[in-house]
Order: C-alpha cells, then sequence, then structure tokens
C-alpha cells in the first residue's frame, strides 16, 4: 500500500496506448491497492494506469468515497443520451473544462480475480468511466473541452 506519483499532462505516458492485463500477479494487485490509495489521497473520482505511470488496462473509480470499483481491461459496449458539465483530472490540477459524453454507459471488465463482470451507469458514473477509459488510449479530456481551460479557482468565484 502506497501512494504513488500522479503524472502531469505533458509527461509523454499519458499518450500512449496501455496494454490488455492477462493476468492479476501479485506485482499486479499491489499496482490496484496502490492507485486506490492514490485516488482517496488525492480525493479524485477516479484514476487510470497510465496515470500512476504504468501502461495496463487497469481503473479505479470511486464517484461516493465507498463504492470502489476496479476495472480490468474495460470496453463500453453501449452507450446513449448526452451531458454536458464540468470535468477535471488528477492529470491537470487545478483545471476543469466543460465536456459532452453520453449520459449513460454500459460497459465489460474484468475484476481482480479475472471474472467478467458488466457495469452500468449514468451521470457521475458514466463520465468517470468514459474518462478513464479514454486514458487506457492515451487520450485526455482537455481534447474535448468546449471552450478554454478555466482555472478551478476562478469557478468557485463565480
Ligand atoms: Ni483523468
Amino acid at each position: 500500500m502506497a501512494i504513488r506519483k500522479i503524472r502531469e499532462m505533458g509527461d509523454p505516458v499519458l499518450g500512449k496506448v496501455c496494454k490488455e492485463v492477462t493476468e492479476v500477479t501479485p506485482r499486479i494487485q499491489e499496482l490496484i491497492d496502490d492507485m486506490f490509495d492514490t485516488l482517496y489521497e488525492a480525493n479524485g473520482v477516479g484514476l487510470a494506469a497510465p496515470q500512476v505511470g504504468i501502461l495496463k488496462r487497469i481503473v479505479v473509480i470511486d464517484t461516493t468515497g465507498e463504492d470502489p470499483i476496479l476495472m480490468i481491461n474495460p470496453k463500453i459496449i453501449e452507450k446513449s443520451g448526452e451531458q454536458t458539465g464540468y470535468e477535471g483530472c488528477l492529470s491537470v490540477p487545478g483545471k476543469t473544462g466543460n465536456v459532452t459524453r453520453a449520459n449513460y454507459v454500459k460497459a465489460i471488465a474484468y475484476d481482480e480475480n479475472m471474472e467478467p463482470f458488466e457495469i452500468e451507469g449514468t451521470e457521475l458514473m458514466a463520465r468517470a468511466i468514459q474518462h478513464e477509459l479514454d486514458h487506457l488510449d492515451g487520450h485526455l479530456y482537455v481534447e474535448k473541452v468546449d471552450g478554454p481551460l478555466q482555472d478551478v479557482e476562478d469557478l468557485e468565484e463565480d
């Protein structure tokens, strides 16, 4: 259990396509545990492995702080609707921007026993799944922002 350093925009590792996980080795399990520690320490909603410098298709999400979800080799299999809202990323500290995404997604992924499961969500959960899965293909939300990136501080003053 350890906090890992979160890579920030400009780090080339964030632009790479991640590899599928074939087996949850002790080393991968340690990575997963550290990703949750790092997510909670940073008060984030989601974290993808490349954000801690590891090019593997692993994502952790917790939209409430009490509902940890691990997704290994996740794929979105269904999406619908539309939502537009402010989004942020632990790799782009202090910034936010307006992003339009599907309002509903259904995904398949593998758990830590490499058992497949389905997960679906709307609103924040759907946004988190889409955002984190983009990281696995080397994409940041800033590519999808409508209008300029804003400072979180400026927004809070409004
Ligand atoms: Ni992010």
